[in-house]
This record gives C-alpha cells, sequence and structure tokens, in this order.
C-alpha cells in the first residue's frame, strides 16, 4: 500500500503519519528530511529556508517501492494508492504553529495558503493517486484523524470532506 499524506504546514501530516504508519505497519518516510538527505532537489531557497524539491527524483525515489507512506508538503508528486489531504482551519493553523521558532510573517502565510486552499487545489489538480481521502482535523485528536484513514484504507474506501474556509 502507498499512502501520500499532504496539507498546509500545522494541519498535522507528521503526527497522523507516525501513528498510521503503526497502525498499517508502514515504513514511514518524512519528505522535507529524506529531500535534503537524499538530494533530491534543484536548490536551496535562502527566503523559505527551504530545498526547491526536484518532482523527478522524488519520483525516481519511490519507483518500485510498493509499501510506504509519504508524509510532507510535496507527497502529491508522488505516485499513490491513497493520498492523504489533513484540513484544519486557519485559525487552528495558527496555534499549531506557534510552537514553532516560526516568523509571524511565515505562520501568516501558512494560515493564508489554507484559507485559499492552495495545498489541496495543486494535489486534486494534478491527481497521481488512485483514491483520495480529504478531512478536516480541526475538531478531532490525531488518533481519530488517523483512524478515519485506517478505516477508509481498510474497506478500500474514499473519503471526502466539503471544506471551505471561504465561506
Ligand atoms: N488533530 C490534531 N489536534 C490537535 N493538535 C494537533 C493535531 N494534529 C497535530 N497537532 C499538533 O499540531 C502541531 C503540528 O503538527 P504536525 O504533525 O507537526 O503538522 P505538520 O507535519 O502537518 O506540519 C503539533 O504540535 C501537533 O502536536
Ligand atoms: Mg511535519
Amino acid at each position: 500500500m502507498r499512502v501520500g499524506i499532504t496539507g498546509t504546514p500545522g494541519t498535522g501530516k507528521s503526527t497522523v503519519a507516525e501513528i498510521l504508519a503503526r497502525k498499517l505497519n508502514l515504513p514511514l518516510f518524512n519528505l522535507s528530511r529524506l529531500v535534503r538527505e537524499e538530494g533530491l532537489y534543484t536548490s536551496y531557497d535562502e527566503e523559505r529556508e527551504a530545498y526547491e524539491v526536484e518532482p523527478e527524483k522524488l519520483r525516481k525515489f519511490f519507483e518500485g517501492k510498493e509499501d510506504f507512506i509519504a508524509e510532507g508538503l510535496v507527497a502529491h508528486y508522488i505516485p499513490v494508492d491513497y493520498l492523504v489531504i489533513l484540513r484544519a482551519s486557519p485559525e487552528t493553523v495558527k496555534e499549531r504553529l506557534k510552537e514553532r521558532p516560526y516568523s509571524e510573517e511565515k505562520i501568516n502565510e501558512n494560515a493564508e495558503a489554507e484559507r485559499f486552499a492552495v495545498i489541496a487545489t495543486e494535489a486534486l489538480e494534478n491527481p497521481l493517486f488512485k483514491k483520495v481521502i480529504h478531512i478536516d482535523t480541526t475538531n478531532r485528536s490525531p488518533e481519530e484523524v488517523a483512524k478515519l484513514i485506517e478505516e477508509a484504507i481498510r474497506k478500500g474506501e474514499e473519503l471526502f470532506e466539503e471544506i471551505d474556509w471561504l465561506e
């Protein structure tokens, strides 16, 4: 089973992925670490303080791998059986990111990206997944989120919640 988990920073990708990897007994890859360690990037973006991923190299790394969970902002570049898109209200994103050494500007940028569904839209417009799970984590614990995902995957079902922070 190939599972990707994407979402705006603060939606809970890393937390949920760890629980899910244990439940499904799948090896877990954190994509920002993988991209850095395996050199799957074109350059370093000083302003964003992040590596610019090279999608082709990322795909090559996962080519032939049948069982994994890959979690990170760039997960939608990898062909998978399930792509999980985590969402959280912009206010929740801000709250959750406050614990990080991020500038206020960076926190607000992420909250606004979530408000306008930037990550979700990009993933849904360039689908490399067979099935999709799109869920709101705002009022759910990481355990509840992981359980919902696990149940859908075990049943082979999709789960798509309508989420629009602009309404
Ligand atoms: N469903 C949730 N409910 C409450 N807090 C959460 C939830 N998911 C994650 N968190 C908390 O939010 C913060 C960001 O979660 P993290 O998994 O690092 O997000 P991401 O990997 O998407 O950036 C962490 O402090 C984590 O404990
Ligand atoms: Mg993370």
